[in-house]
């Protein structure tokens, strides 16, 4: 009987077990009514009872050795099942809707302004928002009680002497051209300010973005090849450029800048007032009195500055129909602008 149990034993041991199929199998084969340990218990029965407590003993051992290891494999593989169960993937969940933020469309255009700039040579300068009478108006050639200030519906901080919001970035352009020496280029954006009732098509706030270029010998031809390879570059080849006679107080001569129209492709629409053209900012070269004004030879330097709405090219380029869309945060509108 010995022998026997030996035999057992050894077949349990050597019982290969890798999943609940095979516990099954082996369930069968040693624990169940009909298995090898029932046989044995009924072997047991014909023991001589003088040897009943030996062998007793060792079967109960065995019957222990068997139990244990299926419970302790029956609770691994099916708490691993379980834990499958868990990891698995529920294919058909509703999403969690991911808040992915946006840029804000005048940012994403003056970068893309600016990237067009660099590329050419130009680097950035910024200046303050609260200006002195000097730097926003007089340096540029507008002299007190001049008509041209007018122009302008100024914002006062204070009166005498006057400090002002500024109107435009062009007084950037003055510092950077007090402060240093020629060769200059440089590109000024940055919010400016205006007394106008608020509109679709006016703020009191919005941003430009000026450029100047001070060196030798720098002529009309190089202001309208700078524009016009940046509006190539920023609305794409199709576009076409127009310089209309105008008048700013700091350059000579003066000229304002328009585009074709982009929502009808020239045609005439709402947009462009029917005209097919839709301006997009001023220009010209620097009065020679500007460069005095800042202690630059105007004999030996020349240059150009322009300046243009960063509302109104976003505009032009994303077909914004309204400005005020801009500063009113709604969502809507924002997040049409994901991913630019
Ligand atoms: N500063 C002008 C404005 O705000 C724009 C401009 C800049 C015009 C530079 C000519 C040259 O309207």
């Amino acid at each position: 009987m010995l022998e026997t149990i030996q035999s057992i034993r050894t077949e349990s041991e050597v019982f290969k077990i890798d999943n609940l199929e095979d516990l099954d199998k082996y369930r069968i084969r040693f624990l169940s009514r009909n298995g090898l340990l029932n046989e044995l218990f009924e072997a047991f029965k014909t023991v001589p009872s003088e040897q009943k407590k030996q062998f007793g003993q060792v079967i109960n051992q065995l019957k222990n050795d068997l139990q244990g290891r299926f419970d302790t494999l029956k609770f691994k593989f099916e708490g691993q099942g379980q834990a499958d169960a868990q990891e698995a993937l529920d294919f058909s969940l509703p999403v969690v809707p991911d808040m992915v933020g946006s840029r804000h469309p005048l940012t994403i255009v003056r970068e893309r302004m600016f990237q067009i700039f660099e590329r050419m040579g130009f680097n950035l300068s910024e200046g303050p928002e609260i200006e002195d009478d000097w730097h926003n108006f007089t340096a540029l050639n507008f002299p007190l009680n001049h008509p041209a200030r007018e122009m302008q519906d100024t914002f006062f901080v204070e009166k005498n002497p006057d400090v002002v919001l500024r109107t435009h970035t062009s007084s950037v352009q003055i510092r950077v051209m007090e402060q240093q020496k020629p060769p200059i280029r440089t590109i000024s954006p940055g919010r400016v300010y205006r007394n106008e009732a608020i509109s679709a098509r006016a703020h009191c706030m919005f941003h430009q973005i000026e450029g100047l270029y001070v060196d030798k010998n720098v002529s009309f031809a190089d202001l309208k090849q700078t524009l016009f390879h940046f509006v190539r570059e920023l609305f794409g080849p199709e576009i076409q450029v127009r310089f209309r006679p105008s008048f700013f107080p700091f350059t000579e001569p003066s000229a304002e800048i328009d585009i074709s129209c982009l929502i009808c492709k020239g045609k005439g629409c709402n947009v462009c007032k029917h005209s097919g053209w839709v301006e997009i900012g001023g220009a010209g070269m620097l009065d020679p009195d500007i460069l005095k004004n800042c202690k630059i030879d105007n004999e030996e330097y020349s240059g150009f500055a322009f300046g243009m709405g960063i509302e109104r090219i976003a505009m032009l380029k994303y077909q914004v129909r309204d400005l005020r869309l801009y500063t009113e945060n709604d969502i809507r509108f924002l997040s049409q602008f994901r991913g630019l």
